[in-house]
């Protein structure tokens, strides 16, 4: 007899699929917020009239992020230091899953994505 999947097979199959996506979600704990991270560890130094130059989200294309986050960032920020009290290293500072985070956020946010941002 050949076996096939019936309707409530399949069905179930799809939860228990759901289940373990959610329950993974919830194995790496606290996702991290971009934004929030943005805000506290690049407009510090990338806010409106700063030296460096303000940056936000919508100030870069897609492809413009891609390629800063992947080969400029670490050349760019390597000698920097936190602020003049903090002295650790901004490379040392943001994690690469914090970078993954607000990298992740100016993605969303770019110039050319469906809801360019600044960052509030
Ligand atoms: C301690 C201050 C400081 C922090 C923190 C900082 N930056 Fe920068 N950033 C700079 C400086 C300085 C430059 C170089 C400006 C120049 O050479 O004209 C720069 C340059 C840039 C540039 C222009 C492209 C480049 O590589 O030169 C972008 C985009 C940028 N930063 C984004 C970010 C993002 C995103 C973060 C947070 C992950 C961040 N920066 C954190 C100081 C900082």
């Amino acid at each position: 007899m050949r076996k096939t999947l019936s309707v409530p097979g399949l069905l179930s199959l799809a939860l228990l699929l759901a289940a373990t996506a959610v329950a993974g979600d919830e194995g790496d704990g606290k996702k991290l917020d971009g934004k929030k991270l943005f805000k506290e560890r690049c407009k510090t130094c990338h806010g409106a009239d700063a030296p460096a130059g303000e940056y936000t989200p919508m100030f870069l294309i897609q492809e413009q992020w891609t390629k800063f986050f992947a080969e400029d960032y670490a050349t760019t920020h390597k000698g920097l230091t936190v602020s003049a009290t903090d002295t650790t290293r901004v490379l040392d500072a943001i994690t690469p899953e914090m970078l993954e985070a607000i990298r992740a956020f100016c993605h969303e946010g770019a110039a050319d994505s469906e809801h360019p941002m600044t960052c509030g």
